[in-house]
């Protein structure tokens, strides 16, 4: 059997699976993290005035983890690639994909750090959407 692109398709090697787990775990628990609490936050109001804040601590605590497991793993996937061998397409590509995960993360911290309503919905807005370019990059450079 073959993929579209006429290579043969192959299981991971157990290494491989564990890297690439650990990095898609990270990016489901970061990505997914972020719509997860903005969905339940009208409810979360609901519960009180201080329960917003309570919540972003708490998805901090599992939040910041998520996101340096993301870089160890992305490091490690850069590692496990023959990136001297890659077309320049691919580089352009991880380099993109490093620009906006450095966007996610100082935009992610600048909307916990916010004093207003506007600036915490504006970084917040930019956290995520540049952390759903960071997740579909990822997957082009997967091929
Ligand atoms: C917000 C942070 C990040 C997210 C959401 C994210 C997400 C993803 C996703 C979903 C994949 C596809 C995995 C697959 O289909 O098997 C991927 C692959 C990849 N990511 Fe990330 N990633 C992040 C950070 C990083 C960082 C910091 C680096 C490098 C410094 C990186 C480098 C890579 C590489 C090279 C691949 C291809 C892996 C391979 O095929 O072996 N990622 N990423």
């Amino acid at each position: 059997m073959v993929t579209a692109a006429g290579s043969p398709v192959h299981l991971a090697s157990a290494l491989e699976g564990i890297r690439l787990i650990l990095h898609v775990l990270g990016a489901a628990v970061w990505v997914g993290g972020q719509f997860t609490v903005l969905a339940l936050l009208p409810t979360v109001r609901q519960l009180g005035d201080d329960a917003p804040k309570k919540v972003a601590q708490a998805f901090a605590r599992l939040m910041w983890p998520a996101y340096g497991l993301l870089l160890l793993t992305g490091f490690w996937n850069i590692a496990a690639s023959d990136v001297s061998g890659a077309s320049s397409t691919w580089k352009a590509v991880l380099m993109a994909k490093v620009a906006v995960v450095v966007l996610a993360g100082v935009a992610m911290f600048l909307h916990q750090a916010a004093g207003s309503r506007r600036a915490t919905a504006i970084w917040g807005a930019i956290g995520a959407l540049s952390s759903v370019a960071a997740l579909c990059l990822g997957v082009f450079l997967a091929g």
